[in-house]
């Protein structure tokens, strides 16, 4: 791993953005996506630069399941507000909230993955060291699935919505397996709260219990923290 300690998320997003104009300079046709807060800085920048994605296609790593593309609290609308409504790509698939059937909803999406091999992938991660949704103990050679969000994830999003049935309480993520296909992985995390999982994905054991540690096994992860993500690192 390539370890990266910047001042902050917004010298962080300087240095996400770097990564991603190599990757184009050198060919990348295909970016893997995430949301969430930390990726912000690193779209920002993209944003702000004369990059042009009309020719790349995009794969996001995850979305709710039950929600359509243009309600704000989908990671689809996420992706337009912060992306692709100033940087559209060829073509940018998400899985689809909407589906009538998971499990045929899951098969697509593992195909556009394997039609579409990512050359950049980039990733937050979360305190308990997830990526994507994949949380603690989940198997390591699993693709897209359909996950049930945690408690704690379904009371922390319960504000964003009118009606309690509202609530997502599955989402579609790409796999562990799915996200060490890519060629290029870069992870991003800011923040004390960050310390530990950072702590453990680089230094810690590998193992199930601290998913970002698979990254351990890939040849090419780029890892871009600032002073206080990496405060637990020896
Ligand atoms: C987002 C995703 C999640 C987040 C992680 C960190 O598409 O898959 O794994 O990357 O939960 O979230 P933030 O960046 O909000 O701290």
């Amino acid at each position: 791993m390539k370890v990266i300690v910047v001042k902050s998320d917004v010298e962080g997003g300087k240095e996400g953005y770097n990564v991603f104009a190599e990757e184009k300079k050198n060919g990348a046709k295909t970016f893997g996506l995430a949301t969430g807060s930390t990726p912000v800085t690193t779209y920002k920048e993209i944003v702000a630069s004369d990059l042009d994605f009309t020719d790349s296609v995009s794969v996001n790593l995850d979305e709710y399941v039950g929600m359509s593309a243009d309600n704000e609290q989908s990671y689809n609308y996420f992706m337009k507000s912060h992306l692709f409504d100033y940087k559209p790509f060829k073509t940018s698939y998400l899985p689809n909230g909407l589906a009538e059937d998971s499990d045929a909803e899951v098969k697509r999406y593992d195909k556009v993955i394997d039609d579409n091999p990512i050359d950049l992938q980039i990733l937050g991660i979360g305190r308990n060291g997830h990526i994507g949704f994949n949380e603690p103990g989940t198997p390591r050679d699993i693709t897209t699935h359909k996950v049930p969000l945690t408690q704690s994830t379904i009371d922390a999003n319960a504000r964003f919505f009118e009606h309690e049935e509202d609530v997502p309480k599955f989402a579609y993520s790409m796999g562990l397996a799915s996200i060490m296909k890519s060629k290029h992985i870069l992870l991003e995390a800011f923040g004390e709260d960050k310390a530990d999982a950072v702590k453990g994905m680089i230094e810690g054991p590998d193992t199930v219990d601290l998913p970002a540690s698979i990254l351990q096994n890939h040849p090419n992860v780029t890892v871009i923290i600032d002073e206080a993500a990496a405060s637990k690192l020896e």
